[in-house]
């Protein structure tokens, strides 16, 4: 499609002075939610609110339990706390490795230096966007106490997979599972953080179960449990999630799967709208029997379908007419001392990433087939006006 300067301006992108595509911008998230307000208007009512234990934490532990099929729960302040006290419970320290993609969350990566060990990377698969485990044969060595496995961006890795390869060795290596961004996702049949030795969960200010902060730690193995509880119990709780915190959650955790099939059924549709519009493919899953969250929904961008424009201006220019499109994360062999961790290959794929990959927020995904229309609509507007948003900012650079 040429990039030829368009003259009408109901034809330019808000970022060059048209209207927003969507001038209310982004939803909000997390939005207004009567049964929250209701919950936290009861705490407060009740003054279970201002306990340092009560009956909300002990019930969404509960519920997180009966959702992860009756594991150990152990609720914290964060999915990165959660992350470091998981390699923590596995006994993770200094002189171990653990094998990690190269594309993740930077704070997993982080966790296992605070332990003391290495992170050993290994490239992700080219359509999934996620940790590939035909890697894993190659990476695993004496040292390798556990391998983390994310979720990424409505991509599944395929656990079956990863498992298998663990248990083979001798001894195995413990698995823990990342779910941070896909609460109540299935992975070929099992809930998404279970398949792990241990897992994870994130209820961190935009994820789809939100409490502004918070985590959990999840896991079928009581002699973990009890060294995390050992490790977080210092006469009080050095990581607690609060009451106030449990309370705003629960009605969430209600809703979660009602919400995740409204999530992605959009998700579907927009892949259906996608098939047609090039130079953005969407993370792909090849696991049967899997049904991905979308706390991200990721996506390869391609600038050469936009007359080079580049990925980050492309996403601010997305971000101006009302879509909360971002770059997806770094990729980690490409933000660290090489001295920090051990590669594995040439890692091509997640150095693609590092410049190719968007996320689009999930509150999107809740709106309707109109709001995802209107993303195409922003995305080809966009397009049309390829080369002027370009010489727009060479000019002012
Ligand atoms: C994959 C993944 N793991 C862990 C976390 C950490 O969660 P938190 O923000 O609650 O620390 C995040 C946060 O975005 C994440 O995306």
């Amino acid at each position: 499609m040429p990039n030829t300067p368009a003259r009408d301006r109901d034809d330019l992108p808000a970022l060059l002075g048209g209207s927003p595509i969507r001038p209310q911008g982004p939803p909000d998230w997390p939005g207004s939610d009567p049964a929250v307000t209701a919950a936290v208007q009861s705490a407060l009512a009740d003054g279970s609110w201002g306990k340092y234990h009560g009956p909300h934490t002990s019930k969404l532990t509960d519920v997180v339990a009966q959702t992860h099929g009756g594991c150990h729960v152990m609720l914290c302040s964060s999915g990165t706390v959660a992350m470091e006290l998981a390699l923590r419970g596995l006994r993770v320290g200094p002189g171990d490795e653990v094998i990690l993609a190269a594309y993740d969350f930077r704070g997993n990566f982080q966790n296992v230096l605070t332990v003391g060990a290495t992170p050993v990377l290994i490239d992700i698969h080219p359509t999934s966007g996620n940790l590939d485990p035909s890697h894993l044969a190659a990476a695993i060595s004496k040292r390798t106490k556990a391998i983390i496995v994310s979720h990424l961006h409505g991509g599944v890795v395929s656990m079956p997979d990863v498992v298998r390869i663990a248990r083979q060795q001798t001894p195995p290596i413990p698995v823990i599972e990342d779910a941070a961004q896909m609460p109540g996702a299935t992975i070929a049949g099992k809930t998404a953080g279970t398949w792990g030795d241990v897992g994870i969960l994130s209820f961190g200010g935009s994820k789809l179960l939100s409490a502004g902060r918070g985590g959990a730690v999840i896991t079928s193995l009581a002699d973990v449990a009890q060294r995390i509880k050992l490790y977080t119990q210092r006469g009080n709780d050095a990581y607690p999630l609060s009451e106030l915190q449990a309370v705003a959650l629960l009605p969430q955790c209600e809703r979660l799967a009602e919400f995740n099939r409204r999530r992605a059924a959009s998700a579907n549709r927009l892949r259906e709208l996608l098939a047609n519009v090039s130079g953005l493919r969407p993370f792909e899953n090849a696991v049967a029997n899997s049904q991905p969250g979308y706390y991200k929904f990721g996506l390869q961008y391609d600038p050469v379908a936009f007359g080079g424009l580049s990925r980050d201006l492309f996403a601010e220019a997305m971000r101006a007419d009302g879509i909360a499109l971002d770059a997806g994360f770094r990729s980690l062999h490409l933000t660290h001392a090489s001295s920090r961790f051990r590669p594995i290959g040439t890692l091509t794929h997640a150095t693609d990433a590092d410049a190719r990959v968007l996320t689009l927020h999930h509150p999107i995904l809740l709106e309707g087939p109109e709001a995802l229309r209107q993303f195409v609509d922003a995305v080809e507007r966009i397009r049309r006006n390829a080369t002027i948003l370009q010489s727009n900012r060479k000019s002012k650079i």
